[in-house]
């Protein structure tokens, strides 16, 4: 060894001491979190735009939303779902827009950019919601399903960070939440391409937070939140199967879209709604092997049946 790889040795040896030091201090910041929990940010005078709001979680999220002062930009392919949802913000005094869009159509999603730009102002929050779930063994599945599924479930995803995200970079503030599932991070049987879309966003999440941390300029004011619900009451899930009812309930879709926002306005990484399930989601099923994890999921017995429509 000459002089330079012992200095390199060092530099390395250094590094790594520093690494693990920060480290350590990012797990001791991550435990007080969880005792003492950060105050929520105040999302008056944002203006939200949600995909999805003529039903379900996005329509909850929409009203709370409104509820806290926020411009709230309502965006679906439903025209008549969605203009009822803008109706009820209106009647409680909330200020809100709504634009029929089809978020599976680029072009769509970038002129949909420019208007609510002009007519609105940027977007400051962006949640990707909207998404369909075709439930049944992969072999019954059509191409037409599969396709138009990735189509929303993943591309639109990113359509709708591709036209948003550029004005959040310029401001260096903003805040991406999406929608994945607990299908987002085990299999269920009947949901083999859902199970797919919803690693997907998981994928997708992860890595776009790996390159904002990258990028030369300062961009820690944009947040990111990815949210694994289980099964929530919105008729999605047509034919779900739960064994132990008590232990795992039907979510209802306000009760998802009020831990939505409190995770988001806490800028929490990820959430798992219900939260009990967040230790079975981080730390059984990951860290278990797979195996083992299996049995669990067997035993638990939770899913979807096949249904036609
Ligand atoms: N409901 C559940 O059990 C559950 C569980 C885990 C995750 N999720 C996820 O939560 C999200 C919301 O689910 P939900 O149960 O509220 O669904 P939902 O069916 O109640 O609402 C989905 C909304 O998306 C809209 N939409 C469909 N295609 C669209 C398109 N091409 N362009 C624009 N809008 C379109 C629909 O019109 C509808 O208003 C989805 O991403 C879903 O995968 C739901």
């Amino acid at each position: 060894m000459d002089m330079r790889d012992v200095n390199t040795f060092l530099c390395i040896l250094l590094e790594f001491l520093w690494t693990l030091l920060k480290s350590n201090y990012e797990v001791i910041k991550a435990m007080i979190r969880v005792i003492f929990p950060p105050e929520p940010k105040s999302v008056k005078g944002d203006v939200v735009l949600i995909s999805g709001t003529a039903h379900g979680i996005g329509r909850e999220m929409a009203l709370r939303y409104a509820r806290l002062g926020a411009t709230v930009v309502c965006v679906d392919i439903n025209a008549i779902g969605n203009q009822e949802t803008l109706i009820m913000i209106k009647q409680e005094k909330g200020n809100a827009f709504k634009y029929e869009c089809d978020v599976t159509n680029r072009s769509a999603v970038m002129q949909l950019a420019e208007t609510v730009s002009k007519e609105v102002g940027d977007v400051t929050v962006l949640v990707n919601n909207a998404g369909i779930m075709p439930c049944k063994p992969l072999l019954d599945q059509t191409e037409k399903e599969i396709r138009l599924m990735n189509d929303l479930n993943v591309n639109a995803y990113l359509w709708m960070i591709q036209a948003f995200l550029p004005s959040m970079i310029r401001r260096n503030y903003g805040h991406i939440v999406s929608i994945s599932s607990m299908a987002g991070i085990m299999g269920f049987k009947n949901l083999v391409p859902y199970c797919g879309s919803k690693h997907a966003v998981r994928g997708i999440m992860d890595a776009l937070a790996v390159e904002l941390r990258n990028d030369k300029r300062d961009l820690s004011g944009i947040k990111l939140t990815t949210v694994f619900p289980s099964m929530v009451n919105t008729g999605l899930c047509h034919k779900p199967r739960i064994r132990f009812e008590k232990l795992l309930k039907l979510v209802e879709p306000g009760d998802a879209a009020d831990a939505i926002i409190s995770a988001m306005r806490r800028d929490l990484n990820e959430v798992t709604i219900p939260q009990d399930l967040h230790y079975a989601n981080r730390y059984v099923y990951r860290l278990l092997p797979i195996e083992a994890a299996r049995l669990w999921t067997d035993f638990f017995d939770a899913g979807v049946d096949a249904h036609d429509d």
